[in-house]
C-alpha cells in the first residue's frame, strides 16, 4: 500500500523544474533572480571562520546578525526575525497567522511561493489580478479584506513582472487594512527600486505595528546559496510567533556571520546596484528595439511578453540550446512572458543576440 499522506501535501503546488534541456556546457543562469557577482572575499573569509566552529550548534537567537540590522535600520532588535532565506519567515508567518476558515489576499501573478502558505494551512487564498502593466491593483485587494482576511502580502518591486508602486500608494494602503490584520510587504528586490530608498519603508513600521518589511541577503548580497534574510517588523509579536513555530537553529552559523559581514560593505552594495541598474536599462532599451513589451523594471529582472505570435517553449527551447537559461512565464502564472534576470554586460549581450536570431 502507499504511504497515505497530509491533506497539505495534496494541496501544496510544485513548482515546475526546468525542462531537461540539452544544454552546452557554459551557460548564462539567468532564471532565478541570482547576482551575478559572488560575494566579496571578506564575506566568504567570515563564511570559512564560522565554519570551524561547527561542531557548536549556531546561536538561536542570532543575536550579532539582529543587533546589526537594528543600528543599521533603526528599530530595536526585538523586532527583527532572522530566517533561513525570507522565505522560512514568509512560511513561518502562514503557519503563525493561517488555518481552516481563514484567508489570505496577494496579488497575481507574483511570487511563486504564496501560494504554498494557503495550501498548507488549509487557508483561502484570494488572488486578486495585477494591472495590465503587471502592477498591483491596491484598491481591488482592499475590497477583499472581510471579518476572516488574517494576512495581506504586498510584493514590491514583484516578481515576476518587475514593477514597483510608489511607496506613497503603499503606505495609503497599510493604514487602510483593519490592525488586526499582518500585512508583509515583501521587499526581497528593494535595493534595486529607485522609487525609493530601503530606509523608506521602515519608516512605516512606527505608524504600523501590523506591518513586517520582508528582505533578503540573497539578491543583492548575493548570499542566495547559504540562505538568510530578516523581516523588520512593526510589532515584537509579529517576531516571537514566527520564531515560535520553527525550529530553533533556523539560520546556521556561516549564513549569520556572512550576513554580518556583507552588512559592512554598503559601498559595495551601491556599486553593484549602479552596475546592474546600467545593464538593466540596456537591456530594457535592447529589447524595445527587438519590438518586445518589456514591463518598467525596478528590480533585477526584467519581464517582456513575446506577443501571441510566439511560442513561449519554442523561446525557451531556443535559447536553452544556445546555452541560456531565463524563466518561462507560463511558470509563474502568465503564459507568453519572460522573466529574464539581469546577468554580466557579457551574459546580457549574448541573451540578447540570441532571443533576436529566435524572433
Ligand atoms: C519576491 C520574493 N520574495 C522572497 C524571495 C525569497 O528569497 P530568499 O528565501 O532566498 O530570501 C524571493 C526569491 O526569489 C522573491 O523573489
Amino acid at each position: 500500500m502507499a504511504i497515505e499522506f497530509s491533506a497539505a501535501v495534496r494541496r501544496i503546488p510544485v513548482y515546475p523544474a526546468a525542462a531537461g534541456y540539452a544544454l552546452p556546457e557554459d551557460v548564462a543562469l539567468l532564471a532565478s533572480n541570482e547576482s551575478p557577482d559572488p560575494p566579496l572575499p571578506q564575506v566568504v573569509e567570515a563564511a570559512a571562520r564560522a565554519l570551524a566552529g561547527v561542531n557548536r550548534y549556531p546561536d538561536p537567537s542570532n543575536a550579532r546578525l539582529r543587533a546589526a540590522l537594528s543600528d543599521r535600520f533603526g528599530i530595536p532588535a526585538a523586532r527583527i526575525a532572522i530566517g533561513n532565506g525570507s522565505c522560512d519567515i514568509l512560511l513561518a508567518a502562514g503557519d503563525a497567522l493561517l488555518e481552516p476558515g481563514a484567508e489570505l489576499v496577494y496579488a497575481w501573478p507574483s511570487f511563486s511561493v504564496y501560494p504554498h502558505l494557503s495550501a498548507a494551512s488549509g487557508a483561502r487564498a484570494i488572488q486578486v489580478p495585477l494591472d495590465g502593466d503587471g502592477r498591483h491593483q491596491l484598491d481591488k485587494m482592499r475590497e477583499e479584506i472581510t471579518a476572516a482576511t488574517r494576512l495581506v502580502i504586498v510584493c514590491n518591486p514583484n516578481n515576476p513582472t518587475s514593477t514597483a508602486l510608489p511607496l506613497a500608494e503603499i503606505a495609503e494602503f497599510v493604514a487602510s487594512i483593519p490592525r488586526h490584520i499582518a500585512v508583509i510587504l515583501d521587499e526581497a528586490y528593494v535595493e534595486f527600486n529607485m522609487l525609493q530608498l530601503p530606509e523608506d519603508s521602515v519608516d512605516l513600521l512606527e505608524k504600523h505595528p501590523n506591518l513586517a518589511l520582508l528582505r533578503t541577503f540573497s539578491k543583492i548580497y548575493g548570499l542566495c546559496g547559504l540562505r538568510v534574510g530578516y523581516a523588520l517588523c512593526g510589532s515584537e509579536a509579529f517576531r516571537t510567533a514566527v520564531d515560535q513555530v520553527r525550529q530553533p537553529f533556523f539560520c546556521n552559523a556561516a549564513a549569520q556571520a556572512a550576513a554580518l559581514e556583507a552588512l559592512n560593505h554598503g559601498d559595495e552594495v551601491t556599486r553593484r546596484v549602479e552596475r546592474n541598474l546600467a545593464e538593466r536599462m540596456t537591456l530594457e532599451e535592447s529589447l524595445r528595439e527587438l519590438g518586445l513589451t518589456v514591463a518598467e523594471s525596478q528590480a533585477n529582472f526584467v519581464w517582456l511578453d513575446l506577443g501571441e505570435e510566439r511560442s513561449e517553449a519554442d523561446v525557451m527551447r531556443g535559447l536553452a540550446e544556445r546555452g541560456i537559461l531565463v524563466r518561462a512565464g507560463g511558470a509563474l502564472g502568465r503564459d507568453g512572458s519572460l522573466r529574464v534576470t539581469v546577468g554580466t554586460q557579457a551574459e546580457n549581450e549574448r541573451f540578447l543576440e540570441a532571443l533576436g536570431a529566435l524572433l
